[in-house]
């Protein structure tokens, strides 16, 4: 059976984070943005990646309300979540509890915080304002942690093992 990465993102970065995922695998992923697509059934696949976002605290309402109304399913699949972001250390690892439930969070097999972007060519003038003002940001900065996309597309797609 194959695999699907349902994700959503704002400017890009989790959607850049899924894609290369999905290029890591032998076998073919679909990619799935809830931005413009409906959730796919989840019968046919028995590997589910969900991918996410954090802005202003939270991750994107959609993913959100996937997770909860699939938790019982989602538990049934070989199960992998990231998240995007740019808080470090601790408060990434807070924003990750927050962002999936506990049950879902024990139940998965690989677990990634994959660092993120500030793309100010890709921001309206109000996110510009916020992110100068909350974190002195004026220039763009990438901080998208490929080593932790590509350990957990090893873990996920068991490529150690092939
Ligand atoms: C307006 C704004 C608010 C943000 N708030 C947070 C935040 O609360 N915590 C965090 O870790 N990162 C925050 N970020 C950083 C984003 O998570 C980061 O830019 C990420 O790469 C966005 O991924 P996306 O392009 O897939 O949406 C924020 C970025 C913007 C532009």
């Amino acid at each position: 059976m194959s695999a699907v990465i349902i994700y959503m993102s704002l400017h890009g970065c989790a959607e850049k984070a899924a894609i290369l995922l999905s290029e890591m695998s032998w076998k073919k992923v679909d990619l799935v943005n809830l931005k413009f697509q409906d959730p796919p059934r989840l019968d046919n696949y028995s590997t589910v990646i969900i991918g996410a976002s954090v802005h202003m605290g939270s991750i994107q309402g959609k993913i959100r309300k996937f997770c909860q109304e699939h938790e019982w399913e989602l538990i049934t699949k070989r199960l992998g979540l990231y998240l995007c972001h740019m808080f470090e250390g601790e408060s990434a690892t807070r924003q990750f509890n927050e962002a999936y439930s506990e049950t879902l969070r024990a139940h998965a097999v690989a677990k990634g915080l994959f660092g993120g972007e500030f793309n100010l060519g890709k921001m309206s003038s109000y996110e510009k304002m916020l992110i100068e003002k909350a974190a002195g940001i004026t220039q763009s900065v990438e901080k998208l942690n490929t080593r932790a996309i590509e350990g957990f597309g090893k873990i996920i797609f068991h490529l150690d093992k092939s």
